[in-house]
């Protein structure tokens, strides 16, 4: 079980058949759920449901029947799930606090917003009788509610991607819904639609300021091609989101082309998010099996003011629990265009960081390395970027739009972290505020694990490498 090819060993993906956007993502009485898009009876996308899986550390899950089924009013697109701890909707019936899920019904023409309740924490749902919760008032794309109770104005918020801008909607109780206002048509980018979108408080590091993040996913559009998370940073007065930025800034969460879709959990007091780690230009093609798609570590936030301003920080969560063998520890490490360091594994489970202490060279590269395929990052100080080179990764060929060079914009290397599984690399630059995540598929399995210097030397300081635990034992 759990141990196929392309299965990777730190990531939830589901047992069998097809997944896209993470959903419903609660956490309560010490459980992570995390619902997602699930059809269950094919390895591509289908008549959608939601599945279901739970954690208790965000690192092992296990996977449990579907949630929600389709029925008369559609498909279960994307959505959310709150824990009513105060009844404000009626529907508790037992001493566990009410779950609400808030989603999508998929009409043959038509979407619109339902709630379904579990008061058995999340293992059996009821759909509200009552539903849908919120008509379509004519639009097209109309998907993806994500509520939050929003304490200054004592009612719940939702946000809601409705074509090419997200709408807020307020409530006393989950049921009635009031049209508070809409953002962004004129912000921002736009070359796709917009969806799957989440307003949070984040608090300034350093700063005694919190702002208001409001998270869009957009697809196609992504700096690298397909799809893409961006984010706007403002205020949130209960009505209306206000952008700090002028209109055509465009922040992206993650340059990489594998992180999409991605969330928040309700009910903690520290923001965490998880994105669905495939983009949708090749997702119904990659060549795992018996399923598809994985999501993201699991993600902190964080807002951080760097030359004047506001970016989102995202760490991945503690991995220690799962550190099997330290490779490297804390060392300080000198390489040279003439010496490399270079590391020969069996297995393709590894979390490594280092500062970099000085640097001469014009690139740093980190490559993992077959005898006939490699995958390479290239962190370039001249052209100030950094590239994934995925074009002779393993499996390249199932798609045309998979084999790239992905770049993002870096003035300056100061550290790294990344995760590597089976299939995917997660690339976290200078404190979280520059993330990459892509995925990938290699034949080979013993690999060499190389960091390089060209054209000069560069010193890496605390330099550690773990080799981690598969998470499915
Ligand atoms: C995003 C998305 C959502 C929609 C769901 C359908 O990937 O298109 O907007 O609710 O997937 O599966």
């Amino acid at each position: 079980m759990y141990n196929e090819q392309y299965r990777p060993q730190l990531h939830f993906s589901p047992k069998e058949n097809w997944m896209n956007d993470p959903n419903g993502l609660v956490y309560y009485k010490g459980e992570y759920h995390l619902f997602y898009q699930y059809h269950p009876h094919s390895m591509v996308w289908g008549p959608m449901h939601w599945g279901h899986a739970v954690s208790k550390d965000l690192l092992h899950w296990e996977e449990l029947p579907i949630a929600l089924y389709p029925d008369e009013l559609g498909q279960i697109f994307s959505g959310s799930a709150v824990i009513d701890q105060h009844n404000t909707s009626g529907l508790k019936t037992s001493d566990e606090d009410v779950m609400v899920a808030i989603f999508t019904h998929h009409g043959e023409d038509n979407e619109k917003q339902s709630i379904a309740y579990s008061n058995d924490r999340g293992r059996t749902w009821v759909k509200y009788d009552g539903n849908p919760v919120i008509a379509n008032p004519g639009e097209k794309d109309f998907r993806d509610p994500k509520v939050f109770w929003h304490e200054e104005s004592q009612k719940w918020v939702m946000s809601l991607a409705s074509g090419n801008c997200i709408r807020f909607y307020g409530s006393p109780n989950l049921i009635d819904w009031e049209h508070l206002s809409a953002f962004g048509s004129e912000h921002g980018a736009h070359g796709g639609v917009w969806e799957c979108p989440d307003l949070i408080p984040l608090p300034v590091e350093g700063e005694v300021q919190q702002k208001w993040v409001l998270i869009v996913s957009i697809n196609p559009g992504g700096p690298n091609g397909g799809s893409v998370v961006q984010y706007f940073v403002g205020e949130f007065n209960g009505v209306e989101f206000i952008c700090d930025d002028a209109k055509d800034v465009v922040k992206w969460a993650d340059f990489g082309r594998d992180f999409y879709a991605a969330v928040t959990w309700s009910n903690l007091p520290e923001p965490i998010w998880i994105g669905w780690m495939s983009n949708w230009q090749y997702a119904r093609e990659v060549p795992s099996a018996p399923f598809r798609s994985a999501m993201s570590i699991p993600r902190k936030l964080g807002l951080l003011r760097v030359d004047g301003e506001l970016r989102l920080v995202q760490n991945p969560i503690d991995l220690s629990p799962l550190y099997k063998e330290a490779l490297l520890s804390d060392e300080t490490l000198t390489l040279r265009t003439s010496e490399s360091y270079q590391l020969k594994l069996d297995v393709r489970q590894l979390f490594a960081k280092a500062n970099v202490l000085e640097s001469t060279a014009s690139e740093f590269v980190i490559s993992f390395k077959g005898e006939q395929e490699q995958l390479e990052i290239v962190f370039d100080k001249i052209g100030k970027e950094v590239r994934i080179d995925r074009r002779n990764s393993g499996q390249v060929s199932f798609s045309e739009k998979f084999a790239s060079v992905d770049t993002m914009p870096l003035a300056v290397l100061e550290d790294f972290t990344f995760i590597l599984d089976k299939t995917s690399v997660e690339l976290f630059v200078n404190g979280g505020i520059r993330v990459m995540t892509e995925i990938f598929f290699p034949l080979e399995s013993p690999f060499t694990l190389e960091y390089k210097a060209v054209d000069g030397e560069v010193r890496l300081g605390n330099a550690a490498i773990y080799q981690l635990e598969s998470t499915w034992k």
